[in-house]
């Protein structure tokens, strides 16, 4: 395992720490997420089932044993574990580098509280470096797109890619996120724009660092 691959999942074993008993846990997606499941597969009779943010990590949760629960039937979660592209030290990030945006965050929504877990190359001072995901209705795609270079963004179209809703993302390039509340208010105001991948308004609420020689809480 490579050592990137060691501090996704020292801190995914960490999140293990805030499972309460007989409670739905709400499961985010990506790498991270996935030594997640993993971890929780041996704990699977301490929770009553996930409510989960994409087809594949409800393919893994099933495979682990794990049931996967309606958002529609479970009411409010008591906490979210999903990962990030980019964390900045209030909590605040970039999600959606494997398009499951959208549902990650209706599910950090109905969630108490929101454990993110990232390895220390996410953690960043300003947010922006890793290009923000957009998902979009097709047919607003390239209206979307000129509004976020108006906006100061270069939007690309991620190629032979359509998120689980159905739906193309832009990626945007070349922001330096200085308010982050702020440019997701902007965007979310944009007609055709299903979800932006910046969780600022409600962003994480505890942050944790997989780091080479331990885990380290950043909020
Ligand atoms: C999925 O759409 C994303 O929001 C992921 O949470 C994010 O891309 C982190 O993925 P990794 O854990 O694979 O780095």
């Amino acid at each position: 395992m490579s050592d990137a691959a060691r501090r996704k999942q020292a801190a995914a074993e960490a999140a293990l720490g805030f499972l309460t008993d007989d409670t739905i846990i709400g499961v985010g997606t990506g790498s991270t997420v996935n030594f997640f499941i993993d971890a929780l597969a041996g704990r699977r009779d301490r929770v009553r089932g996930a409510v989960s943010s994409s087809e594949a990590s409800t393919a893994r949760l099933r495979a682990a044993g794990i049931e996967v629960l309606d958002l529609n039937q479970t009411g409010d979660l008591e906490l979210y574990v999903d990962g990030a592209d980019e964390a900045d030290r209030h909590g605040r990030l970039i999600k959606g580098g494997g398009g499951a945006l959208t549902r990650e965050k209706i599910v950090a929504a109905a969630s108490r509280r929101f454990v993110c877990i990232v390895d220390d190359t996410k953690v960043v001072d300003v947010l922006g470096r890793f290009p923000l995901p957009v998902e979009v209705i097709p047919m607003a795609r390239s209206y979307v797109a000129r509004q976020l270079l108006k906006l100061g963004g270069q939007p690309v179209l991620r190629e032979a890619f359509i998120t689980d809703n159905g739906n193309p993302i832009l990626d945007v390039h070349g922001l330096r996120i200085l308010d982050p509340p702020a440019l997701e208010a902007a965007i979310n105001g944009i007609a055709g724009v299903v979800t932006v991948g910046l969780f600022a308004q409600r962003a994480a609420d505890i942050v944790l660092v997989g780091e080479a020689d331990g885990v380290r809480r950043l909020k």
